[in-house]
């Protein structure tokens, strides 16, 4: 079973990369099947058209209400009969209606070990706050936002003279790896959700577990 499988960005789709490039593995459970945007401009769409991956945009501006926003990508999701939805630096808030819809069905990356840090500016917080280990978190969502059964986390060290920008760049590194790893584990049937929590069932070995706290490697 290969999940048909969308990925909504709005800026530049290094996350998307990351899965596209998973997906194109013959063995892995998720084929890309579109790429949706809100943003016309958005660098990941030439990014995902030049992988071979068909693009479509619902540009927010273009409606008076969020309602209107999530049915119009309702429809282009149809259109393409897509089963797994997976949010990619994708900067809008959804709607309950939308995101009960895809409840089970659609998953998040976020760049901290969630539930901290959730939100923007993260990792600006994280400087603020002190804290010495950052990392992402990739989850299915659920309405309140940064929220949701946790698939996978990856940690990343916090380093005496990180700035915004470097820390940044070493968490999106482990994003790369992280998002492609959870949603193979998410979309083959191997992590499910059991009461509001990620129980893994199969081969669940973890020879990485201080980095990767995913069932698998
Ligand atoms: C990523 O760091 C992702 O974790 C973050 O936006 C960036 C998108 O980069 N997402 C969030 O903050 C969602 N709350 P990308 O477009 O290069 O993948």
């Amino acid at each position: 079973m290969t999940a048909r499988t969308a990925i909504l960005i709005s800026g530049r789709g290094s996350n998307m990369s990351s899965l596209i490039a998973a997906a194109m593995e013959p063995d892995y459970p998720a084929r890309i099947e579109l790429v949706l945007s809100n943003r016309p401009d958005a660098a990941g769409l030439e990014r995902a058209r030049a992988a071979g991956i068909e693009t479509a945009v619902v540009d927010h501006k273009a409606f008076d209400s969020r309602e209107d926003f999530d049915a119009a990508m309702q429809a282009v999701l149809d259109e393409h009969k897509i089963e797994l939805v997976c949010l990619a630096g994708f900067m809008r808030i959804l709607t309950d209606g939308f995101i009960a819809h895809w409840s089970d069905r659609m998953i998040n990356i976020h760049p901290s070990l969630l539930p901290s840090f959730k939100g923007l500016n993260t990792h600006k917080r994280v400087l603020d706050a002190g804290v010495r280990i950052a990392g992402c978190t990739v989850h299915v969502v659920r309405p309140e936002m940064d929220s949701g059964p946790i698939i996978g986390q990856a940690a990343v060290p916090v380093l005496p003279d990180d700035t915004e920008e470097t820390l940044g760049a070493r968490v999106l590194e482990a994003e790369h790896v992280l998002y492609p790893r959870a949603l193979a584990l998410y979309a083959s049937g191997q992590g499910r959700v059991v009461s509001e929590r990620i129980v893994f069932s199969g081969n669940t070995a973890s020879t990485d577990s201080a980095v990767f706290s995913l069932p698998g490697d």
